[in-house]
Order: structure tokens, then sequence, then C-alpha cells
């Protein structure tokens, strides 16, 4: 018996349960013939059976934990209250179904009973009736955001990981139909959809601004972009005057990628518990010295994000399992109509050769291996939202498949590209090559097909 299996034995003897049918010695054989009933390897069993269970926990998570961020959106800057309206005990109209999917707010169609799936077919839901929305809350159908009824009264919003990284296929009608988990929503208009809160002074006193000044911050965003960074440095805007938010990032096709974020924070486990607990404003522990440093970030330093420890922690125990399933999550191919197949073979050949772009996009995870960072001056950029991050001055390769499903509001971090010609014509002044029309044009067909 070696020292693990006189442990479990111990073990067994202290707690006389749950050991009767394991062997203590487990003999993995591989060239003993299975009848298919019985595993001759009893561990990879446990793996599959462990995978399968992080896969559903983590999915569960992803679409549906809130982390207890309703004490945040909803009984901090009362959210509920603008979209239930008066009539229902809140303030103002009320937000309407059509009102809801202008601000790109999506419905899960699954969620939705059959009849009222007919009625979005044949056009006879009243999208104009804030009464509709409620009930599409009560069917917890709208993606990312949980109400919380009390008495058939709206009390509380949450908000959940798909809200910004989850998207619907449209099948039923333009924003309803099924979910497409780790499509970033490049029609979420967040700084607006929180514009909406009746009471912001805790959102700008988190940021160290006056509310004016925040309400100036939210409106800049614009469809499709969050500021992740603006509770740790309070900086709204770069020093071009632009937005200093970002464009929301796919939650897809990660696996094999090093370091999460545009700017490289830390690894996807990482920047869950970062959001969880800092953005979402749900009840973590999240741990990170180096936020406390204030003259980089003033507002993390002083409101000490860098060592967050609620009483309630409904985050931690969860990580595990949603990181494993956003590793599961694989970036979604190009349809196959939505690009010409012998162009995109040719632009393949340029993008490996004469453009250069494997040197940094490696396919096929196309980032680096390995440490995938560069400098603002690498890549021919600013630094403004590099030298926001930890490191203070990196951009990272960005993984390229399923580019398709992420083409507004533009390419880069904050989308100042706003095709994928601008792209190229920028890389070409960078990197320094020459390509023909038709190179081009083939790189831009093979870029469509990843
Ligand atoms: C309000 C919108 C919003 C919500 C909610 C949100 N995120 Fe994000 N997420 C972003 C933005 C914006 C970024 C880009 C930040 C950056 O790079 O600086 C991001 C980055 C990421 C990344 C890094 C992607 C990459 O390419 O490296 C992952 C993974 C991620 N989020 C997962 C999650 C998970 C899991 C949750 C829930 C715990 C969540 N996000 C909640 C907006 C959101
Ligand atoms: C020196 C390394 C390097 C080389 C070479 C390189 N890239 Fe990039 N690429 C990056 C980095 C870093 C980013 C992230 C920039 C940002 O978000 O601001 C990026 C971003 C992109 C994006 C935007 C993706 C998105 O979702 O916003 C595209 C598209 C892209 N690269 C295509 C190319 C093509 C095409 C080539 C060849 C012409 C190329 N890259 C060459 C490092 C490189």
């Amino acid at each position: 018996m070696n020292a693990k299996n006189v442990a479990l034995s111990l073990a067994c003897a202290a707690f006389a349960v749950g050991c009767a049918n394991k062997p203590l010695v487990k003999v993995a054989n591989v060239n003993t013939p299975t009848t298919g009933q019985e595993k001759t390897n009893p561990d990879a069993g446990d793996t599959e059976n462990h995978a399968d269970k992080m896969l559903a926990e983590g999915r569960e998570t992803f679409r549906y934990e809130t982390f207890g961020s309703e004490q945040f959106w909803g009984a901090q800057l009362g959210l509920h209250k603008t979209i239930a309206g008066q009539a229902k005990g809140g303030i103002g109209p009320g937000l309407t179904p059509r009102q809801a999917l202008n601000l790109g707010l999506k419905v899960d169609a699954d969620r939705l009973p059959a009849i009222v799936v007919e009625a979005v077919k044949g056009g006879s839901l009243n999208l104009d009736d804030p009464e509709m929305t409620l009930e599409l809350l009560r069917a917890d159908s709208v993606v990312g955001v949980k109400g919380f009824f009390s008495n058939d009264k709206l009390v509380s919003v949450g908000i959940r990981c798909a809200l910004c990284h989850s998207q619907v296929d449209d099948s039923i009608a333009k924003g309803i139909g099924e979910r497409l988990d780790g499509w970033p929503n490049r029609d979420l208009d967040v700084g607006k959809i929180v514009l909406l809160a009746p009471n912001l002074e805790p959102l700008a006193q988190a940021v160290g601004a006056d509310v004016t000044t925040a309400r100036k911050v939210l409106t800049a965003w614009g469809p499709g972009k969050y500021d992740a960074q603006l509770n740790m440095d309070g900086k709204g805007f770069r020093p071009d005057g632009k937005s200093a938010a970002t464009v929301i990032p796919a939650a897809f096709g990660l696996a094999g990628v090093n370091l999460g974020t545009y700017t490289g924070w830390g690894s996807i486990t990482y920047w869950n518990a970062y959001v969880a607990t800092n953005q979402m404003h749900g009840f973590g522990r999240f741990f990170d010295p180096r936020l406390g440093e204030p003259a980089q970030f003033k507002m993390a330093a002083k409101n000490e994000l860098n060592n967050v420890n609620s009483e309630n922690d409904r985050t931690t125990s969860k990580l595990a399992a949603l990181h494993f399933y956003q590793l599961a999550i694989p970036a979604p191919k190009a349809p196959k109509d939505s690009f010409n197949e012998a162009a995109a073979k040719r632009g393949e050949g340029v993008f490996k050769g004469k453009a250069k772009c494997a040197s940094c996009h490696v396919p096929p995870l196309y980032t680096e291996p390995g440490w995938s960072m560069h400098t603002a001056d690498e890549i021919g950029i600013d630094d403004f939202q590099a030298s926001r991050s930890p490191d203070k001055k990196y951009y990272r390769t960005t993984p390229l498949r399923g580019l398709f499903a992420r083409k507004t509001p533009g390419f880069y971090h904050d989308g100042r590209f706003a095709d994928l010609a601008a792209v190229i014509t920028h890389y070409q002044g960078v990197l320094r090559f020459e390509l023909s029309d038709s190179e081009r044009a083939d790189l831009i067909e093979f870029l469509k097909s990843l």
C-alpha cells in the first residue's frame, strides 16, 4: 500500500462513508478489452463526470448568476424603478420592450411560453407596453438581467455575465432568439442603460466624479462598449477627448490564450473574480495588491478594491466551473456564404507570408503561444489603454477566430478601425509591407473566414 492509499483507508476508517465501492489499489490496464459498460480506468470516468459537472455549473453561472449584484443595480441605483414605471410602483412611464431591444438587450426565446413566441412572430405582441417588459423579466427571458419580484412588483434587478457576453440568433425577431453564449453583445448600450437609473450618486462616487460628469462619461460610451477600469483610475476620457471605454470582447475561443483582456490584466479566472466583485458589484473575494497603488489606481486604492472581502462570498465557489465553461466555448465558424472560400485560401498565404500577421497571430490560436504581449509602439498605436493596466505598457495579441461575430463598432480595443480594410492599411504602415489590391482583398476574405 502506498502512502496515498494508506491516507485514503484512514479517511475511510474515520468517516466510514463513501469508500465501500472504491478499490484501494486502482489498476489501469489499458490493454484489457472492455464490454463497453465497465470502465477499466476509474480515473478517466471521474474526469469525464467532473468535466460534465463543471460545464453544466459554469454555464449556469455564466447565464444566470447575479453574484448578488442587485444590491447595487437595484438597491442603490434603483434601475428597476425606471423599468417598472410609476403605474407599477416605480417612476416615470416604464421601459417598453421596444425601448429595451433598442438599447441592445436580448430576449432568450427558449424561456418564452410558446404562445408568446407565436405572438412575436405574428406581430401581435405589444412591444410598446411596459407591462410586457415585466412579463419578459418574470419569464427570466431577458439575457443577462434578473428581475426580482415581490407580490407581482418589480423590487430589484441584478446583472449577469451574459448581459455583455451573449447574443441571440434573431431567429424569432430582431433581438429575440436562441442564446449564443460568448458572443459579445455589440448592440448593447451599457452607458444608456445605466443612465436610466434614478440615482447615479453611488456610481459617481465610485469613480470620483460628480453626477454631471458621470453622465457625460456614460453618454460617451455608445453601443458595444463598456469601461471596466473606470472605477479603478477614474479616467472617463482619453487625452484626445474620446471615451476611455473599450469594445466588449468575445468570451469564446479563449482556450490556449494566456492572458485575458486587451491589456493582459491576468488569466480568465483572475478577470472573472475582478468583474464579479469590482464591476458587477456582486459579493465575493478579490485580491490584487497591484491595484493598491494610488498613483495609478486612484479610486481602487481609495476604495480598497485591491482586496475585496465580502462577508457573504457568492463568487469564489463558482470561479472554477465558470473558468472551465468559458474555455469550452468554441469560437463560432463563419457562415459559408459570408466570405469567398477561394479568395480566403489565397489570403491565408498572404497572412502567413508577405503581411507578417502570423508572426504574432500564430495559427491555430491566432495569438502567440506564451506571453502574447506587445508595446504600443510595436503595433503602432498610442499607449493610453495599455498604461491603465497593472503592467502599464502592453497590448495583448487578440485571438482572431470568430472575427465575423464582432465587426461592429470596429476593431482594436477601442474599435478605432471601422473595418478590416482599415486594419490592414494600418499594419501596412507599421509593419512596412506592400500588397497588391488583390492580395489585400484576399487577406480580408481570409480574416472574414476565421
Ligand atoms: C457590463 C458588461 C460586462 C459584464 C457584465 C461582464 N463583462 Fe466581461 N468584459 C467586458 C469588457 C468591456 C471587457 C474588456 C476589458 C478589457 O479588456 O479591458 C471584458 C473582458 C472579459 C474577458 C476577457 C476576454 C479576452 O479576450 O481576454 C472575459 C473572459 C470576460 N470578460 C468574461 C466575463 C465574465 C465571466 C463575466 C461575469 C462574471 C463578465 N465578463 C461580465 C464587459 C463585461
Ligand atoms: C506585433 C504583433 C502583431 C502583428 C505582426 C499583427 N498583429 Fe494584429 N494585433 C496585435 C495586437 C497586440 C492586437 C490588439 C490591438 C488592440 O486591441 O488595440 C491586434 C489586433 C488585431 C485585430 C483586431 C481584433 C479585434 O477583435 O479587435 C485584427 C483584425 C488583427 N490584429 C489582424 C492582424 C493582421 C491582418 C495582421 C497582419 C497584417 C496583424 N494583425 C499583425 C498584434 C499583432
